[in-house]
């Protein structure tokens, strides 16, 4: 990068003349070792991360923290919103003020970034947005995306639900709805997804935001457990909102599962919604894929490289389900294969 070359060069010149040596503005002290003034082929990258709300959430910083670890010739700057956009646009700046050779960016909502990211443009720091997207007039304020079909998700789901309700001679589905973060990318698509299934002639009798969070998703599905006795579906947008939500669910003496009073359906795949989903309390879990890290250095190592990255990278994604009574999902004449979970499949994954 010009401005790493820039700083060995003014390092060289120090060293020779004033005989001292190159340290860097650790700037507001989160990064994770050594110093940010690039003084040799150490690249640095801030991260903005939404916050710490769900399983997946954790594994998606995990996959970050050991992409752009020391060994690997990086150093981190990792900054945790706590789902706070004004956060996330102090960590922009901070990571500017900074130089940075890298920003890369999980926005916790789509809309808001055009002021900051200019501000990133301008400084000549290229924006890696990564997991949702940014909503922008001008996508030239960010070099690259990569992370996950959202709607894509939404409509696998809802076609296996339409496909498992014909199976099982469900004669009504109605379903809680409990949406991620209003505003987030995850949420807008597993929403259309859902909303696009109205063909089917299901009843969303109560539609509510649990944040992403197990504590909300559980407060939630209590309020619209008392307010409605004929909900026999549950669709959740994350694993996390699940487990808040079959919480509830037994608390009101209730049962979940294939032969119980409510199906539970989820997002997301983590280790902890796909024991779940092996013993039926979530009865059907749609990934979304969180290990991002690599994919966030392949793109750098392109720009590196003076390649040009793909602007747009989709993740190509899975469905499990406890039983095998619905086998694949089409969408948009794409056929999906939806895997019966067993426990060697849960033991052999990554997250
Ligand atoms: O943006 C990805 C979503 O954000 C995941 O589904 C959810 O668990 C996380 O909080």
């Amino acid at each position: 990068m010009k401005k790493r070359l820039l700083a060995v060069l003014a390092c060289v010149a120090m060293t020779a003349t004033l005989v001292v040596g190159c340290g860097g503005n650790k700037g507001d002290g989160s990064a994770e070792g050594g110093d940010n003034s690039g003084g040799d082929d150490v690249i640095t990258v801030g991260f903005s991360q939404v916050g710490a709300e769900s399983d997946w959430r954790t594994a998606n910083s995990e996959s970050m923290k050991s992409t752009f670890s020391k060994e690997n010739g990086y150093e981190l700057i990792f900054d945790d919103a706590q789902q706070k956009q004004e956060n996330q646009l102090t960590a922009i700046r901070n990571f500017i003020q900074q130089e940075v050779d890298y920003i890369v960016l999980a926005p916790v909502t789509e809309t808001g970034w055009d002021t900051v990211l200019q501000e990133a443009k301008d400084a000549d720091i290229p924006v890696i947005i990564v997991d949702r997207m940014v909503d922008v007039s001008d996508d030239s304020l960010y070099t690259a995306w990569v992370g996950s079909n959202f709607k894509l998700e939404g409509e696998k789901a809802a076609e296996w639900l339409n496909s498992y309700a014909q199976a099982k001679g469900l004669s009504e589905v109605n379903i809680a709805h409990i949406q991620g973060t209003i505003g987030a990318s995850a949420q807008i698509g597993r929403t259309e997804g859902l909303e696009a299934a109205d063909k089917y002639g299901w009843n969303i009798v109560a539609q509510q935001t649990g944040e992403f969070t197990q504590a909300k998703g559980q407060e939630v599905m209590e309020s619209m457990l008392k307010q409605y006795d004929n909900i026999n579906v549950v669709y959740c947008e994350n694993d996390n909102e699940a487990f808040g939500a079959i919480d509830a669910i037994e608390a009101a003496g209730k049962t979940v599962g294939p032969d119980g009073d409510i199906l539970v359906m989820s997002f997301d795949t983590t280790n902890a919604g796909l024991t779940d989903t092996l013993s039926g309390k979530i009865i059907c879990d749609t990934e979304c894929n969180p290990l991002h890290g690599p994919r966030v250095e392949e793109i750098i190592k392109q720009l590196e490289n003076g390649e040009t990255p793909e602007k747009v990278a989709y993740v190509e994604e899975e469905m499990f389900a406890y039983d095998d009574t619905v086998k694949d999902v089409t969408v948009d004449g794409t056929k999906y294969d939806v895997t019966k979970l067993t426990q060697e499949i849960l033991d052999g994954r990554a997250y």
